[in-house]
């Protein structure tokens, strides 16, 4: 589908120097060689090819490695130096050496965010040679794009649009463009700010993804709303913004005996907490990206077309405002949610697995999936524990968990296993429903794992994955692959995981 605005020109150059001349920057990537002399000098290595090492000091006449000692490196991931270089009929004026650390796809990343970050908002060009296999070359350049993502609302002149050329084979291309597009869509739509992102804008959005092949929507309001109780309570808060139920359907001809996944993501437009209203204030602030895992969900499928993975995939958007009105929903309150389940509505601020239960229980009796994931930025609990750079991640069946682990550290999307304890379950026993909202007998003080296990109450049989994104869905501080913001997280690890099965 088409690219979002500010996204750079992303190209794939032979590996060898001449078309990297076009470019104002060369990224070169270096190693620092561990020295079992402690008091030895310290030694390095350039990545790249003897050809391309050579023609570039040639042209240039440098001697690279020399150049490179004359900073001290230390060889981290990311760590970067600028020389400045000239040669006639050249466009390149500048050579950047970007530490590879240990050479892992990790290290690979954080060099690729350098390098998206040297040319982020500017009309710059830059060429990269610092990963050289055809997966470290894609997660490098993905993580590129996201350093140089941008994103503002400001009167005056437009942001530049940078290249980031990078060698690698055009199939590899293609794939890097959807994911590191995709990431750049689910960022902006967690950057816009909640008077614009209405549940109704939301649709809007899925309806854009949906022009392309393959691809259906069906959007749900007002009366039709009826069946999704908790869906309803939390949204009809609004009445500038009422809530929409999206189902966007990823099926191609055929697809009728793939796979089927379906991914169920939060989509709280502002989160203000209603009548248990977020204190102090300034939390609420962030509460535009409570969406995060919606933007996620509808953000992989803008990719498939494109992945064409043999995986039919249905993404469910619970949207929302939690606001606070006359109709909006009291502590107290037991609503019904889809399929029948009621819940005693302790917490109007536990509002995200409200809207959840009633996309679980749809995708289990409805959309009878083989896999059924939800994704959602659920409690700050789960940021205790894991800090920002893991989700949370739930499941009874260990061979996916194992799965997702693998595939957190490979596409960057990291996700780390927390345990649906049992014993904590009776926390959200009600003595006039099926469930309350929160879990509050026992004292277990653990807000995470009792969300999970109240979502759990809705998806039958089905092979479950709930991931808290809480921590991961946005960054405080603008720094490595992260924006301050929305992060995009979700996108590659699930694009990944369903190009696998
Ligand atoms: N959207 C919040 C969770 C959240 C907190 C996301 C911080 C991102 C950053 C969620 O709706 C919420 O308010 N959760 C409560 C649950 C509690 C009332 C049981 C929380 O975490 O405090
Ligand atoms: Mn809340
Ligand atoms: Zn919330």
């Amino acid at each position: 589908m088409s690219l979002p605005a500010h996204f750079p020109e992303l190209k794939a150059i032979s590996a060898d120097l001449k078309p990297a001349l076009a470019s104002e920057i060369i990224a070169l990537g270096f190693v620092a060689i561990e020295n079992t002399d402690a008091k030895a000098e310290k030694e390095f290595k350039i990545v790249g090819s003897t050809l391309l090492l050579k023609s570039i000091a040639d042209t240039f006449g440098i001697d690279l490695l020399d150049e490179l000692k004359f900073f001290t490196p230390t060889g981290k991931a990311g760590e970067a130096f600028e020389l400045p270089i000239s040669a006639p009929d050249t466009k390149t004026e500048r050579l950047l050496f970007v530490g590879l650390g240990d050479q892992s796809i990790a290290s690979l990343r954080a060099a690729g965010a350098t390098v998206g970050r040297k040319v982020k908002g500017k009309a710059q060009s830059v060429a990269t040679f610092c990963a050289t296999t055809d997966s470290h070359v894609t997660a490098h350049a993905i993580s590129a794009t996201m350093g140089a993502y941008i994103w503002n609302l400001k009167s005056g002149p437009k942001p530049l649009k940078p290249k980031i050329y990078f060698s690698t084979s055009a199939l590899a291309l293609k794939r890097t463009l959807a994911i590191a597009a995709a990431v750049w869509r689910a960022r902006d739509l967690v950057h816009t700010p909640a008077n614009i992102k209405t549940p109704a804008w939301m649709a809007s959005n899925a309806k854009t993804v949906a022009k392309q092949p393959n691809i259906s929507l069906n959007v749900l309001a007002g009366k039709d709303l009826v069946p999704f109780g908790g869906l309803t309570a939390v949204g009809n808060s609004s009445r500038k913004s009422p809530p929409r139920f999206i189902e966007i359907t990823y099926a191609p001809k055929g697809s009728r005996n793939w796979p089927h996944v379906v991914l169920v993501g939060k989509g709280i437009t502002f989160d203000t907490g209603g009548y248990s209203m977020k204190r102090p204030y300034d939390i609420m602030m962030a509460m535009k990206t409570d969406m995060a895992g919606a933007a996620a969900v509808l953000c992989t499928v803008s990719a498939l077309p494109e992945l064409a993975p043999r995986v039919r995939v249905t993404a469910l958007l619970m949207c929302a405002e939690n606001a606070v009105s006359g109709s909006a929903q009291r502590p107290s309150d037991v609503i019904k949610h889809f399929g029948g389940t009621t819940t005693e509505v302790l917490d109007t601020d536990a509002e995200g697995r409200l809207v959840l239960a009633d996309g679980l229980a749809y995708a289990d009796l409805k959309l009878k999936p083989d896999y059924l994931i939800d994704i959602a930025t659920l409690t700050g609990a789960a940021t205790l524990g894991l800090g920002k750079q893991y989700a949370a991640m739930y499941s009874r069946d260990d061979k996916l968990a194992a799965i997702f682990h693998e595939l957190g550290d490979k596409s960057g999307d990291r996700v780390w296993r927390m345990p649906l304890v049992d014993d904590y379950a009776d926390s959200l026993d009600s003595e006039i429903a099926d469930l309350k909202n929160i879990g509050g007998k026992g004292g277990y003080q653990a807000g995470s794992v009792t969300a999970a296990l109240f979502l759990e109450n809705f998806v039958g049989d089905r092979k479950w994955v709930h991931f808290d994104i809480a921590g991961t869905g946005r960054s405080e501080v603008d720094a490595g692959e992260n924006p301050k913001g929305g992060t995009g997280f979700g996108v590659r690890l699930l694009t990944t995981w369903i190009s696998s099965l």
